[in-house]
């Protein structure tokens, strides 16, 4: 664990460098299939849109790369024949997610696997329970039984190596799907978020709430990343520090745990229990002289949700700037009731069109869509990869991002 957090870090340090080319890489809106042209390369699409002076990843700035999906996709279509990317014919494709206690991967699996079948695909799809050997197996078991196309949302990144060399031995290409795979040559291409751009994202939204760059602070914040072995935390970690960081050295921003590293802040597995119990710790130690806590970087909701668990319990002051990411149903209520400040919106349904889209052009022979070529080096090999851009939803913006879009019912957040 130890050498490869090592290597985590190392390869961090080369993501900063690139990270900023990374972020301003966005999806445009989601490309309808039958635009797709026919050829036998990989394209990379340039969409490249900088935006300095915003929150990035804010819906309402018509100049910010948003990734708006088309929620009217109707989910009794029929394969379309005159659309030459529905030409299934029953060739089978694999979909290995973690859990289906996540409700992200639970929906992930659910809308590839309608989708692929609407395109006339056979889906086998398996959760793997967040057991490393089961997903090995499950995996196995896909090569076996013919499938012609993986995707694969690894529970470990760094342990499926030898199964997908043997996915590639058969000629089968593998989709990494959302998380990279790690250490191996076996990955064909890797369909994710902008990891590096959703850190950016928290990161510019403190900065920016707090106002930091025309008041006089000093403010206090605390960090919580998230698994260590999930290197998307690096990314996110990344994103949000490149923000914060000379804020922390010019003495502006105060961590008064004194936690700053991603070590010292990774919350294992992302528990929230984990998180709280950090939490707890901190604001005995650090907060009970009546120090104000003024924002806590938190890389994803299920981290905020310990972060405000704990608020709730110690803490006698206001809720401070808290960040999150994934848009949970627990966390968006805890934004409506003041607990939370914001979530960074990654629509699954893009990542889930995008990756349909990239099965679809592997199967037909037509031309895979990348938009970033450097970004994702696995330690092996450069994944070609399509990142799509995250955005941000708080109690400003909610009904645009989230239930307009049709993502959650009204009901549903009440
Ligand atoms: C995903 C996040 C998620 C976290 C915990 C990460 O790999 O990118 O969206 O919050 O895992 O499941």
């Amino acid at each position: 664990m130890c050498k490869r957090f090592i290597s985590l870090i190392l390869t961090a340090a080369l993501v900063l460098s690139l990270g900023l080319c990374a972020c301003g890489k966005s999806e445009e809106t989601t490309k309808k299939k039958k635009k797709v042209k026919k050829t036998t390369k990989t394209e990379v699409i340039d969409t490249d849109e900088t935006d300095d002076t915003d929150i990035p990843g804010d819906p309402s700035d018509p100049s910010d790369p948003t990734d708006k999906t088309d929620p009217t996709d109707d989910p009794f279509a029929q394969p379309d024949p005159t659309d030459p990317l529905d030409g299934g014919n029953g060739q089978k494709v694999g979909i290995s997610m973690p859990t289906k206690l996540l409700r992200r991967w639970d929906e992930d699996g659910k809308n590839l696997k309608r989708q692929l079948e609407e395109d006339g695909y056979t889906v086998d799809l398996q959760y793997a329970d967040n057991d490393v050997s089961i997903q090995n197996s499950q995996i196995e078991s896909m090569i076996n039984s013919g499938c012609k196309v993986l995707v694969i949302a690894p529970i470990d990144g760094f342990s499926l190596g030898n199964v997908v060399e043997e996915a590639q031995a058969a000629n089968i290409p593998v989709i990494a799907y959302d998380r990279l795979i790690w250490d191996t040559e076996g990955v064909t291409y890797y369909a994710s978020f902008d990891n590096y751009m959703a850190g950016l994202i928290q990161g510019e939204y403190i900065r920016q709430n707090l106002d930091l760059d025309y008041s006089d602070g000093p403010y206090n914040l605390e960090i919580f990343a998230g698994d260590p072995g999930d290197f998307n935390a690096v990314f996110f970690y990344s994103g949000a520090m490149d923000v914060l960081r000379p804020y922390i050295d010019s003495g502006k921003l105060v961590v008064r745990s004194g936690q700053v590293d991603f070590q010292d802040v990774a919350t294992s597995a992302w528990r929230t229990e984990d998180a709280q119990n950090r939490m707890d710790a901190i604001i005995s130690s650090f907060y009970s002289d009546g120090a104000v806590l003024d924002a806590v970087l938190c890389s994803n909701d299920s981290t905020a949700l310990g972060v405000t668990n704990s608020l709730e319990a110690m803490y006698v002051g206001n809720y401070p700037v808290i960040t999150g990411q994934d848009c949970d149903l627990a966390n968006m209520k805890n934004i409506l009731n003041g607990k939370q400040s914001m979530s960074v919106f990654k629509d699954t349904r893009s990542l889930v069109d995008r990756t349909v889209l990239m099965v679809e052009q592997i199967l037909t022979g037509a031309e895979v869509e990348i938009n970033d070529t450097s970004t994702y080096n696995n330690g092996v090999i450069n994944v070609p990869s399509f990142l799509v851009a995250p955005i941000f939803a708080d109690k400003n913006n909610y009904k645009e991002v989230l239930i307009d879009s049709g993502y959650y019912t009204e009901d549903q957040l009440s």
